[in-house]
């Protein structure tokens, strides 16, 4: 089950990145396929996955910025930092068994909210810094 459809409109001019960005999509496809039909324990391993993977991504991309004196840094981090706060509090709901329907709205979530960071932030700063 696929939510998430990789786009032209993702791409930031730079491979390795679109490679990565691509990595995280097929992490959210993979956790959308298991609602519903995998165990809470399999999907609360691809919560963490997601978390580990996204988190050490932009750690990457914050470096990069601030290695570069990029001067739209703190506009991108604080939508980093949105999107791990809305991890987290998926993982801790879901640790909690409170998850239902919840889950459906998190795959969802996550689809638009990547979509936008990619087409916007993530391209306007790759273009610039490479
Ligand atoms: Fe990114
Ligand atoms: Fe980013």
């Amino acid at each position: 089950m696929t939510l998430i459809e990789w786009k032209d409109d993702y791409k930031t001019g730079v491979a390795s990145v679109d490679h990565e960005h691509q990595e995280l999509v097929g992490l959210i496809n993979r956790l959308y396929g298991k609602i519903g039909t995998g165990s809470e324990d399999d999907v609360a391993a691809i919560l963490g996955e997601i978390h580990d993977a996204i988190s050490s991504h932009f750690a990457l991309e914050e470096k990069k910025m601030s290695d570069s004196g990029y001067e739209d840094y703190w506009p991108h981090k604080e939508d980093h930092e949105h999107l791990l706060d809305d991890i987290r509090e998926i993982m801790d709901n879901h640790a909690e068994g409170r998850y239902a329907s919840y889950e459906q709205e998190l795959a969802k979530h996550l689809d638009h909210w990547f979509s936008e960071h990619f087409r916007t932030m993530d391209r306007k700063l790759h273009g610039q810094i490479g």
